[in-house]
């Protein structure tokens, strides 16, 4: 029998086909274990979002299920980049761990290397993989990951380069197999894409338009992760003020809120991103109101001067940005506000960036995101005349990242002194018999403990503020 055959016999609804093409890639695992005497071992290295993140797992899970084992570097059998492209610098550590494969394969000329993620979708890097790194197996989108049981059937068949990039699609599998990095917390895609073209952004390019997974299954997965021990989950969407807007049964992202919040047994709710220009008093009103969803707000800012917002087509002005500030403000007076800073977009003048410095000083951020303007090849930021010289960004960007630790590590110590609910995440990485955990408001913990305390939410007294970070202990 062919493998033309085989394929032909696979089921051709999703995820029947996908299961099938799991347990024929299984079949190729073990054979080529039994001959190694060893398991196969496979490696994804993240770069990027949480969205990626998020991705990795379901990659994750399908390697597992079609029988490899989890290793802990590139020293595996297979080898999987989930890449980021939505900065330059982002794409040259890709180019240059590539590099380095090619002679850990040379060791291993049976491992397998896989490229996926945002970075794929654009053709010149395809193109320029295609011809500088011959040592890649396998290459496919953002679209299709659903699919990497299947591709990699065809890999090990084809014994060739399989390239499988979309444009885009509708499609959304559900009910695929997922291996979770944390057990008690998880990310949960609501939606995929993104509809708003900000004009330095490629995202809306490489991830495509904006699709809504339905409410009830949504639901019905953190269900499911709620009895599998998970008691915080973290929606995730490029805009997810703009939820559910084109499902055929509309329903905003407020109301989907409210409807995980009645999920017994989950107690943590966060959300990211919202783009100011869409969030809604009923988002705001529905935040205040509940007991699950955690108190803080990522807003991503991007510049404080209305004419760069104009020219970066954000649809908000300073003022409106403040304006809303100061309504969650109102609202929620505790609330810990995060953003995403962009300097040095094409045009941006000593005054344009003093009014991004004067947001940064009125809003009082607890922590933010500060980022160098990259330009993205095929947006339309990258055809704008007077980029700004990388001299001036770089002392710009040096200014704002003093302002924005100065104020953070202020704003951080409010709570000094209180107790707090704390979850504990994982052991602490610099100091033995220590944990580590975040408050509701994302803010991270330090404090005295064993691995017991993994995934529970205890009472801790927050000792001491440092930075953007506490030193606490356990309150029995
Ligand atoms: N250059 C620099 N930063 C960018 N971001 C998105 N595109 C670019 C770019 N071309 C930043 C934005 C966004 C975050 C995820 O990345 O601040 O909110
Ligand atoms: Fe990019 Fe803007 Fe979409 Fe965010 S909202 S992903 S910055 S285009």
């Amino acid at each position: 029998m062919t493998d033309k055959n085989i394929i032909a016999g696979a089921p051709t609804e999703e995820p029947a086909r996908q299961q099938y093409f799991m347990e024929q890639v299984k079949k190729l695992v073990e054979a080529e274990s039994a001959k190694k005497g060893r398991p196969l071992t496979c490696f994804i290295n993240t770069f990027g979002c949480q969205m990626n993140a998020r991705d990795s797992e379901k990659l994750l899970g399908i390697l597992k299920e079609a029988g490899y084992e989890e290793g802990t570097d590139e020293n595996s059998d297979f080898v999987l980049y989930n890449t980021c492209t939505v900065r330059e610098n982002a794409n040259l550590k890709v180019y240059g761990r590539l590099g380095y494969l090619s002679g850990v394969k040379r060791k291993n000329p049976d491992m397998m290397i896989a490229l996926c993620g945002c970075m794929m979708q654009e053709p010149e890097v395809v193109a320029k993989i295609k011809k500088s790194y011959r040592h890649v197996d396998l290459i496919f989108g953002t679209h299709n990951i659903f699919k990497l049981a299947e591709l990699l059937y065809e890999r090990f068949m084809e014994k060739k380069m399989v390239v499988d990039v979309w444009e885009g699609t509708n499609e959304i599998v559900e009910e695929l197999p997922i291996e979770r990095k944390y057990p008690f917390k998880s990310g949960v895609n609501i939606m995929f894409g993104c509809n708003n073209f900000c004009s330095y952004c490629i995202v809306p390019y490489v991830r495509g338009r904006e699709r809504s997974r339905e409410p009830e299954d949504i639901i019905k997965e953190i269900e499911g992760l709620v009895a599998d021990g998970v008691v915080e989950v973290m929606l995730l969407g490029q805009n997810v003020n703009s939820y559910g807007k084109n499902l055929e049964q509309p329903i905003t992202f407020a109301e989907l809120l409210r409807r995980v919040e009645k999920i017994e047994g989950l107690e943590r709710i966060r959300f990211m991103t919202s783009h100011p220009k869409d969030l809604s008093d009923e988002l705001i009103e529905t935040m205040k109101n509940s007991k699950k969803i955690c108190s803080h707000l990522h807003l991503p800012l991007q510049s404080g001067s209305s004419e760069i917002l104009k020219r970066m087509n954000r649809k908000y002005s300073k003022e409106q940005y403040l304006a809303l500030v100061e309504k969650l403000r109102a609202a929620m007076p505790d609330i810990s506000l995060t953003t995403d800073i962009i300097v040095g977009f094409p045009g941006e003048t000593e005054e344009d960036f003093e009014e991004t410095m004067d947001v940064v000083r009125k809003v009082r951020y607890d922590s933010a995101f500060t980022f160098i303007y990259s330009k993205r090849t095929g947006t339309p930021a990258a055809a704008m005349p007077n980029q700004v010289p990388e001299d001036v960004v770089k002392n710009r960007f040096d200014r704002l990242l003093r302002e924005v630790q100065d104020i953070a590590a202020e704003v951080v110590k409010r709570h000094e002194g209180t107790v707090q609910k704390v979850l504990v995440e994982e052991i602490d990485t610099h100091e033995a018999g220590f944990v580590t955990g975040r408050l509701s408001n994302n803010t991270v913990v330090h404090f005295a403990g064993d691995a017991s305390l993994i995934g529970k939410i205890v009472d801790v007294s927050l000792d001491e503020a440092k930075g953007f970070y506490y030193m606490g202990s356990l309150v029995k």
